[in-house]
């Protein structure tokens, strides 16, 4: 076969991979950064990039014929969910029998899809997490690099109390506070002062046009409009969409060799071809780096790596539920679609909880308060190989969710009590409260300490690292993209030390 070099490649444009590409870059280290995701700076017929979620079209899901939203009923009617044409669209579900996972597909990863939170986690939460990682260094030094360069901004608070499209936050931390709860506000990557001009009409609404999920199309700060066009403007780094790598191995003489499939956007074969490369940075994120180490462990294509590959998985305790109002506390239908305030109970020593205040932009009023909750779940999950269809699998039992939703019904309770209200119990296609069925936060995989030595050098190969999610043992404790980021920084800037010519 036909075979390309050179020097590095990345796989995956998302967090991991987006800062390791712009420091490679700036080393003056000839990079390839390959993302099975297309990029998306074209409007469509309609003049926008992205849908939004209460139209949802093909542009919303990779290559399904039907959307998968996470509320996927109200008043048990099945009224949010379309069908749609297979498409290489920015979100996707996948789905390992008891758990499903969602992820961003695209240049830029799940940056495109998410809530913009940037939340930096609790120093000794992060120390238990990542005992072998120096956390003087990483909060002294690459959280707030992290911070700086993601554009992390906060929301003016005068305003916030102020606005329409907060109404549903003021109203949920009016009820946590009544049950003696804490609330804090949250830093996100998108441009509030975008937002503030969006309810004046002074700018165009994304935030306020029901925009989050299946892309923005304004005032968001994703990876690429900060990390991937500085790494391209070092001249060092290439990106190509839609590239897709399929499976990895290392020859002899240490040049690792990836097979990688392009695609079109309707999914159409445009070909193979083999990529030699002899740094290679695994940034596919938790699933997608975790499917590719244990599928060459499994066949023999990299047989030295370690048996820690595949485990420590987690869903960063990710809980979602609905609380019923009463009649007369509206929570607006005006809703930023961007989460600004959490309800912070972290320090409980049973259940702590950090949960995510977070809007139902419906554009009528639904009497709701909606939470993401974060649970310190100790369960974990592991990945398994199958032979005979050459697929790599998660093994997750849905009761291993339990002990998450003991920790939200712990919580929410104590709030329902203290406020006279109760769970929506049609939001989530059946009448469970409680959705543990899906995670937001995949976590590990390729755990730091474990399955790689404390930088993110995968064990058993040279020059093998992975720089995503995946490195993360299954929990942060908040949302966890700037733990992710920050700690890419720190690993980059060790292995360009140490393991590059000087
Ligand atoms: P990420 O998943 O970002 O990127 C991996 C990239 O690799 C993807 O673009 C993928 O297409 C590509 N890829 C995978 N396999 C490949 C292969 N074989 N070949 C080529 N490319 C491949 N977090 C947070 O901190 N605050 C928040 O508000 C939210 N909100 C939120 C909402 C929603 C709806 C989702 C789905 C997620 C969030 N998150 C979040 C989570 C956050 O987005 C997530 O943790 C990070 O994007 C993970 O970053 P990674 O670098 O690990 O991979």
């Amino acid at each position: 076969a036909e075979r390309d070099f050179v020097p590095a490649v990345v796989i995956g444009s998302g967090y991991g991979g987006a800062v390791t590409a712009l420091r490679l870059g700036e080393a003056g280290v000839p990079t390839l950064v390959l993302e099975a995701g297309r990029q998306w700076d074209r409007a469509g017929e309609d003049g926008r990039i992205f849908c939004s979620m209460l139209e949802p079209d093909h542009r919303s899901s990779w290559f399904k014929n039907r959307t998968e939203a996470p509320l996927a009923s109200l008043m048990w009617l099945d009224l949010v969910n379309r069908a749609v044409r297979p498409f290489a669209g920015v979100l996707d579900r996948v789905h390992h029998g008891g758990m499903s996972v969602y992820l961003g597909r695209g240049v830029g990863g799940g940056s495109l899809v998410n809530g913009g939170m940037a939340v930096v986690p609790k120093r000794d939460y992060f120390e238990q997490v990542l005992p072998e990682v120096d956390a003087d260094e990483m909060y002294g030094r690459y959280f707030p690099l992290a911070n700086r360069m993601l554009g992390v901004n906060s929301v003016d608070q005068d305003w916030f109390e102020t606005c329409e499209s907060y109404r549903y936050a003021r109203v949920s931390r009016a009820h946590a506070h009544r049950a003696g709860l804490r609330t804090t506000f949250v830093p996100n990557v998108y441009d509030f002062d975008h937002m503030r001009r969006e309810e004046l009409g002074e700018a165009p609404r994304s935030a306020l046009a029901s925009e989050v999920i299946y892309g923005n199309n304004h005032g968001k700060r994703s990876l690429d409009r900060s990390y991937l066009p500085a790494a391209v403007g070092t001249g060092n780094v290439t990106i190509r969409s839609l590239h897709r790598v399929r499976a990895l191995r290392q020859e002899p003489d240490g040049t690792h060799v990836l097979a990688v499939e392009q695609i079109d956007e309707l999914g159409n074969p445009l070909g193979t071809k083999e990529i030699g490369c002899r740094w290679l940075f695994l940034g596919a994120g938790s699933l997608g780096t975790t499917e590719l180490l244990v599928r060459a462990r499994e066949t023999g294509a990299l047989p030295a790596l370690s048996s820690e590959v595949g485990r420590h998985w987690g869903t960063n305790g990710n809980v979602m539920l609905g609380r019923l109002l009463a009649p007369w506390e509206r929570t607006g239908e005006l809703q930023s679609g961007m989460p600004a305030l959490g309800i912070d109970h972290w320090h409980d020593p049973v259940h702590p909880v950090f949960a995510e205040i977070a809007p139902l932009p419906a554009g009528t009023e639904l009497w709701t308060s909606l939470y993401l909750a974060i649970t310190r779940n100790p369960e974990r999950g592991e990945f398994e190989y199958r032979a005979a269809d050459d697929s790599v699998r998660l093994r997750w039992d849905v009761s291993q969710g339990d002990p998450s939703i003991d920790a939200a019904k712990a919580l929410f309770d104590r709030i329902n009590r203290a406020n006279g209200t109760g769970y929506r119990h049609d939001l989530f296609g059946d009448d469970r409260a409680f959705e543990n069925r899906f995670t937001y936060h995949p976590l590990g995989g390729c755990a730091l300490g474990r399955a790689t030595d404390s930088w993110g050098r995968v064990r058993g190969h040279r020059n093998l690292y992975a720089t995503d999610g995946s490195l993360i043992p299954g929990s942060t404790g908040v949302n966890p993209f700037v733990t992710i980021t920050a700690l890419a920084e720190r690993n980059v800037a060790r292995v360009l030390a140490e393991d590059f010519p000087r």
